[in-house]
């Protein structure tokens, strides 16, 4: 059964051959840049040029913790540096769409930040501009890449739980937003900056939905101003369906996080260590349940990489391995379009697709 384990863990390796790599720049140098992007670029022996960011001290201080050896002090700079192949942009999400547009008139391929843009038109546009320029755009979506979910979505895609019928989401933790004055300030909350993660992973597994119904709320008192609390459901063709529930005030101090994968043949279950005590976390768990392997009850797969930051070298592999060998991105943009489609869906029934029950019955 080891043999079998081991078979997963080698679908699941990140790794960069050293023909796909290119001259990396990073615009921001943000809280995820300091943390994720750059140590797990590291980790992966990518060659990260340079780094800007309109505050150029911070971008002073995140080059010298990670060893890298120029900060830009304009865009301009950055766009006109030719050794530079791929630009990786994680910036506040509204200056996302500009720098993407100034990148590919220099002719750039980019690694943009989840949400990719703040509607579905405007990322149509970005997407165009950039297969019109023949250059490649994929999304950080980088949990497809954490070690537990990508063993799962491998589990899955082995048959080892039959064909798979519903999956589930249960986040209830406690979110200290503040070190980010415009997610605190941001109308739309929990769904474009949190479960869209969830969302995505789900694609990757089931697929895309073809309906879904949410509903989102607050704590009374919280900090935050957009929902902090969703329900969802998503319905896809036939008998498929994902639930997520993601509460970010639980005021009783049990943090979890669980998935869960239902199919025809057995399950799979796990946790997001991470999400546990953020930001220090602890190993995600991963356990298959499979009637067609079979396993003697629930086995355990021993996840060995924490979410944060391995699983952000994913992303950045999956555009390297495009530019170098053409197979698209997992997280090509273009089809990043249906995830920020489904976080759209889920707000429109939010904001209009409640049914009232009936008072007077
Ligand atoms: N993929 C993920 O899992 C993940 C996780 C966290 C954050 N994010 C996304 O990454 C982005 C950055 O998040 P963060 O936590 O680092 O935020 P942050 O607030 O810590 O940092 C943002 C940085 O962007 C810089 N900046 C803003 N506009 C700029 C511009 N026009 N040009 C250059 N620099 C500019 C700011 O000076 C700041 O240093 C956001 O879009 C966020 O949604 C993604």
């Amino acid at each position: 059964m080891i043999d079998r384990l081991a078979g997963i863990a080698d679908t699941v390796r990140i790794d960069v051959p050293s023909g796909h790599r290119r001259g990396i720049a990073v615009i921001g140098a943000g809280a995820i840049v300091d943390v994720a992007h750059l140590p797990a670029y590291r980790g992966l022996g990518l060659e990260v040029r340079g780094v800007y960011d309109r505050d150029s001290k911070r971008a002073a201080a995140v080059a010298e913790r990670h060893g890298i050896g120029r900060v830009y002090q304009s865009l301009e700079e950055v766009l006109s540096d030719d050794q530079v192949e791929v630009v990786d942009i994680a910036v506040v999400p509204w200056a996302q769409p500009d720098l993407v547009r100034e990148a590919i008139k220099a002719r750039k391929h980019l690694l943009c930040q989840k949400p990719f843009a703040p509607d579905v038109a405007t990322g149509r546009e970005l997407v165009d501009l950039a297969d019109a320029a023949g250059l490649k755009v994929a999304v950080n979506q980088q949990l497809r890449w954490d070690e537990g979910l990508a063993a799962a979505r491998a589990m899955v895609q082995a048959g080892w739980i039959g064909t798979a019928t519903a999956m589930s989401f249960t986040v209830d933790i406690s979110t200290d937003w503040s070190a980010w004055n415009w997610l605190v300030e941001s109308p739309r909350l929990e769904i474009m900056y949190h479960s869209i993660h969830y969302l995505d992973a789900i694609r990757s597994i089931l697929g895309d939905p073809v309906r879904v119904f949410s509903t989102a709320s607050r704590r009374v008192g919280q900090q935050a101003v957009g929902e902090t609390r969703t329900i969802s459901t998503l319905v896809f063709d036939g008998d498929t369906r994902a639930v997520l529930h993601v509460n970010h005030e639980n005021q009783g101090g049990d943090q979890r996080a669980e998935f869960r994968i239902d199919g025809t043949a057995g399950a799979i279950r796990g946790t997001l260590g991470l999400l546990y005590d953020y930001p220090v976390g602890r190993p995600d768990t991963l356990e298959v349940f499979s009637k067609v392997l079979p396993t003697d009850g629930w086995l355990a797969y021993p996840v060995t990489q924490r979410w944060i930051p391995w699983a952000f070298g994913g992303p950045m592999a999956g555009l390297l391995r495009w530019i170098a060998e053409g197979e698209t991105a997992p997280t090509a943009a273009r089809d990043n379009l249906r995830t920020l489609a489904l976080v759209h869906a889920l707000y429109g029934s939010i904001d209009h697709g409640d049914v009232r029950v009936p008072e007077d019955v």
